[in-house]
């Protein structure tokens, strides 16, 4: 099973691929970790979008649908995908038809999380995220069960991203406005899109997305 997770900047796609990771064994590809990841590590790549994504622009295409070929060609087809943040242009979206077929995987859903703008900025502004093992906490709606140590590994060291800021998180939304949603119909034409209502709680969600994998 092969899924993309669609939705605008902090509608839940990266929380809700977790969940799928730690329930269904799934594999998470969010291009958005990997080029963080560049960025940490200083690579060529790091280096060439550093200043996009402070700024909340795309990075270019070449750079993300490579980043998902090399994935894609270091796992096995039986262990299902989500797409986290990809495809987020008409190009993309055509590439990952190509590199889909080309590593002997079809895709079984495009789910869209249908979120409301004004309370994302809500959610993205109160964002941060244990520095050791990545779970996911909130300022406001999910803060660790013990003050500043996280609730799975114990660490006292939690991280925000330089993007999540107000500015920032507007400048992303409209790029999700102006080039992602546009792909919706390419995949509505091909009957693939199931609408979850991403503002209800995050155990909702996770139901209503089970539900459209049929594993409910
Ligand atoms: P990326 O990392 O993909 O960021 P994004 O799309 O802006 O989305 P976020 O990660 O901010 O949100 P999310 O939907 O994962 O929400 P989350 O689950 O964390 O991209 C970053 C940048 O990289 C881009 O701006 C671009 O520069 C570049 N990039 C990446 N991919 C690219 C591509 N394909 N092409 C070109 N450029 C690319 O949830 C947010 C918060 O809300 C959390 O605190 C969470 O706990 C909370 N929350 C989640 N669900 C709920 C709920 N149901 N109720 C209450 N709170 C909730
Ligand atoms: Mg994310």
């Amino acid at each position: 099973m092969n899924i993309i997770l669609l939705g605008p900047p902090g509608a839940g796609k990266g929380t809700q691929a977790a969940r799928l990771v730690k329930e269904r064994g799934m594999v998470q590809l969010s291009t958005g970790d990997m080029l963080r990841a560049a960025v940490r590590e200083g690579t060529p790549t790091g280096l060439e979008v550093k200043a996009i994504m402070a700024a909340g622009d795309l990075v270019s295409d070449e750079i993300v649908n490579q980043l998902i070929d090399e994935k894609l060609a270091s796992l096995s087809p039986d262990q299902g995908v989500i797409f986290d943040g990809y495809p987020r242009t008409r190009a993309q979206a055509e590439a990952l038809d190509g590199l889909l077929a080309k590593h002997g995987r079809t895709l079984g859903h495009v789910i869209e999380l249908d979120v409301d703008e004004d309370a994302l900025v809500d959610r993205i502004t109160g964002r941060f995220t244990c520095a050791k093992c990545g779970e996911g906490y909130h300022d406001r709606h999910k803060l660790p069960a013990v003050e500043n140590v996280c609730d799975v590994c114990a660490s006292t060291e939690f991280k925000r991203r330089p993007d999540d800021n107000e500015e920032t998180v507007r400048t992303r939304m409209a790029e999700y406005r102006a080039k992602t949603a546009p792909i919706l119909p390419f995949y509505e034409a091909r009957k693939l899109v199931a609408r979850v209502d991403g503002m209800a709680s995050i155990e909702q969600v996770d139901a209503a997305i089970e539900a459209v994998l049929g594993l409910a």
